[in-house]
């Protein structure tokens, strides 16, 4: 994961530039002579003026010339790749997948896969609450508290089943969809809320608490396309018909009833300046109503205050005691769920709705149990449950972004927009990092892609599309107004230097090993792409010596930082050679090429495509000796990074200066690195997952003594070893459990993160299938430590309701952001036995 920082900073980037100006500059020198002088053939020396007029003429020239090539230079990194696109994005070209629940970071919401979709999505609150704790719910915000929420089924095209639980009530959210016809279909969204007194135990004898009053928000907005029209009857809304390019007509019904009074209709017609100010729209039309005579309840109070001559958001409020059921139906204006045959079909509501979700969720179920054979395999059914939440979590938070990054390279002096572009992609986490990132998705893919290829293939294809001419693809994904506004400004612009794990190869490398049904066309398709990007990080991600690699981005001038970090490697702040020099080599980084150069060699042979150059490079990348030359030390008995480094740092905070007399006392300075030994060119002493790379990856050969020894430290718990799980860095590692500075508590200095784990049980259970010595080894270990992952997560599960970001190493304590069913969802296939 990361804190997501992007490094080379801005001054750097513009001193580079205003240098490169300059050379450029004299590199162009202006011919003079070649300026023709015939006309003036009588008189051999031309005037001073003449010669500065030249001169002017000359230099503006050359301005001109050197703009061109700035120009030139300075939109490159906002080039697209000249090879074909892998996705044709339009509602024909994926029906069934047109409408979703793509909107990760709302509790409940859908949108289609188009760029300016219309949204629809839920907001709730609780009545009679006082001022101070009255809260809308909308995004999934973790300072909601909420005890547990999240897709416990959702198959990602037909069906998805959520429980929210709040408070002290519930609220189920469900849809079901009815494909057909060429603009997505039709859908019924349900929402059940029920009382739920989890943190109140009646006494035996008193009455239960009385069930909350909620009220229920359930809008449509438009993003800057297409017109809404609310239909009002006696007062309450009933529909909203509507129109977008991409949908064509469509109608959003809100089935009411008015006869019984216990409920109570509200609604909102407003004009929003954007998706992601809808909260703020509903705020502004809140008021109190007299509520049964005696009471006062907030409600929205039909037209924005604003004016709304042209509404583009409209809310429709339900204000109801629990229990209660709301339905929300969506029909598209062309026949749609299933193809002109809606006539003959009962609309999508209660039983109708009951029966087509059961069928959808029968069919999950048994499919679930054909892919992992979970159940098959000894578990029970809240294990079963749980690792369908997680998959369900992971897949129903895939979302559908449209918009630009913002990206720099070094020849541009401030940001600059990247191609507006779509993504579909899945996410870590729905509350805290609901947006794409590169490196994540290739393991979320590991799993979706078991689940439902298709899927994984348009996943791979859109981030792949997002490549520039230079085969470089943008690691963080900020895209549109709802994913910008959760990102501070200083993490949002991404540098063309920096790279990210090439993970994608993984979720590749199952396609390849499908050898049954091999989808060679996609694999043409993706394969110009591909090398491209193959050759970004070849070019661009080389150490100085032969066969070493290095992560470009770390801040070789740092003075707060115990250890400048590495965002780029994904392992954030994993430490390194203390002093970031061009002599660095990292391991990790050499063993990821190694995989893509695999890869790239079998996709290659698979569509006749020569192969060699790369099945060269694998060999290479594999080959033992070399790879010990570069990054084994005895010293440390562990395959290490290399650079200038020295184990002596630490951060120590400056002595304040003298407070002047009747002025108040200077602030604290910041705590600084000192560093109290000069460093030198060594193997860094750092064991934890960076160490580990040529076993996780599979390269070390199941007959090397130095499988033995990984193996030894991996199992020793002193270093790695704890009964939750690997921790990311040894006991006795310098910098374990280290802040960075004194505001960067550690973030992979000890703690456990499931991908990582996933790729050391994929590895035992390689080396237990291998022969050679330490076979029964790894067989043991894998046991254990497959073991040891499962119990712990499920665990944590059953008693907070979520799957964390990672673990506590001495307490196995879910940490960090959460819910966290990007990566961590792993644990599903570390369940199921399948790598
Ligand atoms: C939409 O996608 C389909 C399938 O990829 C393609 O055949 C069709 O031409 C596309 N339509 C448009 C308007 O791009
Ligand atoms: C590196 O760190 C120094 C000192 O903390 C800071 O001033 C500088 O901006 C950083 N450089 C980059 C490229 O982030
Ligand atoms: C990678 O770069 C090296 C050195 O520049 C080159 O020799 C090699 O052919 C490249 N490999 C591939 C597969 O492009
Ligand atoms: C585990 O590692 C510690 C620290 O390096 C070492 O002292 C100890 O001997 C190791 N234990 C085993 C069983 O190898």
């Amino acid at each position: 994961m990361a804190q997501k920082k992007t490094m080379a900073g801005e001054k750097r980037a513009r001193k580079i530039q205003e240098e490169s100006q300059g050379k450029g500059v004299h590199r162009k020198p202006v011919k003079l002579h070649k300026v023709d002088t015939r006309d003036h053939d009588d008189s051999v020396f031309l005037s001073r003026k003449v010669i500065a007029q030249l001169s002017f003429i000359a230099v503006l020239v050359g301005i001109a010339a050197f703009s061109v090539y700035d120009v030139h230079r300075q939109s490159r990194v906002i080039t697209r790749l000249s090879s074909p696109t892998v996705i044709t994005q339009n509602a024909s070209s994926s029906p069934a997948r047109f409408w979703g629940t793509y909107r990760p970071q709302a509790y409940f919401g859908l949108k289609t896969r188009s760029p300016q979709s219309p949204v629809v999505g839920l907001m709730w609150f609780t009545q009679f609450k006082s001022a101070e704790e009255f809260a809308i719910r909308h995004w999934c915000e973790q300072g909601d508290r909420l005890p547990r929420y999240g897709w416990l089924a959702h198959d990602g095209v037909n069906f998805g089943v959520q429980e929210i639980v709040d408070e002290d009530y519930i609220l189920k959210t469900s849809f079901v969809k009815r494909t057909g016809g060429s603009h997505g279909g039709d859908w019924t969204a349900r929402i059940v809320a029920e009382p739920h007194y989890r943190n109140r135990r009646t006494p035996e004898g008193e009455p239960p608490p009385k069930p909350a009053t909620v009220s229920l928000l359930f809008y449509i907005a438009l993003d800057n396309s297409g017109w809404l029209k609310p239909n009002i009857e006696s007062g309450i809304l009933t529909s909203v018909e509507g129109y977008t390019d991409a949908l064509g007509q469509f109608m959003l019904k809100f089935p009411t009833n008015s006869r019984n009074h216990e409920v109570l209709y509200n609604y909102y017609l407003s004009s929003t300046e954007g998706l992601h100010v809808l909260k703020g729209a509903v705020m502004r039309g809140l008021k109190m109503a007299p509520y049964k005579k005696r009471k006062q309840y907030v409600a929205l109070g039909g037209n924005d205050p604003r004016g709304s001559a042209e509404p583009n958001f409209i809310v429709h409020q339900v204000t109801v005691p629990l229990p209660h059921v709301m339905e929300v139906t969506y029909t598209s204006g062309d026949g749609g769920g299933g193809s002109g045959e809606r006539e003959d079909r009962e609309p999508l509501l209660g039983r109708t709705y009951d029966d087509e979700l059961r069928q959808h969720r029968d069919e999950f179920d048994e499919r679930f149990e054909r892919v992992f054979r979970l159940r098959e395999k000894g578990y029970d059914a809240e294990h079963v449950d749980f690792a369908k939440a997680a998959l369900g979590n992971l897949v129903g938070g895939i979302g559908f972004f449209y918009g630009s990054s913002l990206v720099q390279s070094l020849a541009n002096a401030a940001p600059v927009p990247y191609w507006a572009a779509p993504l579909y992609t899945a996410v870590p986490s729905r509350s805290f990092f609901p947006r794409g990132f590169l490196w994540d998705e290739g393991f979320h893919n590991l799993l979706v892609s078991q689940w439902d290829i298709d899927v994984t293939k348009d996943v791979l294809g859109h981030w792949l599309d997002l490549m520039n001419a230079d085969g470089w693809i943008p690691r963080e994904q900020i895209l549109g107004p709802e994913a910008r506004s959760k990102v501070p400004d200083e993490f949002v612009v991404q540098r063309d230097t920096n790279a990210n794990p090439p993970t994608l190869f993984l979720p590749l490398r199952y396609l390849l090993d499908r050898d049954d049904e091999r989808d060679y066309e996609y694999l043409r398709r993706v394969y110009p792409r591909l090398q491209a990007w193959y050759g970004w990080f070849n070019v661009t991600q080389r150490g100085d010596a032969p066969g070493a690699y290095r992560w470009r981005g770390r801040n070789a001038t740092t003075t707060h930082e115990l250890n400048p970090k590495t965002l780029t490697s994904g392992i954030d702040d994993a430490p390194r050679a203390s002093h970031p020099t061009d002599d660095e080599r990292h391991v990790d980084l050499r063993c990821w090429m190694a995989l893509a150069s695999g890869v790239m060699a079998d996709v290659a042979e698979a569509i006749g495509e020569p192969a060699a150059v790369y099945r060269a490079e694998y060999a290479y990348l594999t080959d033992n000796e070399a790879l010990d030359a570069l990054h084994w030390s005895d010293e440390h008995a562990a395959y290490c990074d290399y650079g200038l480094h020295t184990d002596a740092v630490k951060l120590k905070r400056p002595r304040a200066p003298p407070a002047q007399p009747g002025a108040p006392p200077p602030p604290r300075p910041d705590l600084q690195r000192s560093v109290a030994q000069e460093p030198r060119l060594q193997f860094v002493n750092s064991f934890g997952y960076t160490s580990l790379f040529p076993f996780l990856l599979q390269i070390v050969r199941p007959d090397s003594p130095k499988l033995e020894r990984v193996l030894a430290s991996v199992r020793n718990e002193s270093l790695l070893w704890t009964r939750y799980g690997l921790r990311s860095l040894a006991k006795t590692a310098p910098l374990y459990m280290k802040r960075n500075t004194e505001h960067d508590p550690p973030y992979w200095r000890g703690s456990i993160w499931i991908n990582i784990n996933f790729l050391a049980v994929r590895a035992l259970n390689f080396y237990a299938n291998s022969d050679g010595p330490y076979r029964d080894t790894a067989k043991e270990m894998y046991t254990e430590l497959r073991r040891n992952l499962v119990e712990n997560v499920f665990r944590e599960y059953q008693l907070t309701g979520y799957v964390w970001e990672h673990y506590n190493d001495e307490t196995g304590k879910g940490e960090g952001s959460h819910p966290f069913t990007g990566w961590s969802a792993l644990i599903v296939l570390i369940m199921a036995d399948s790598y």
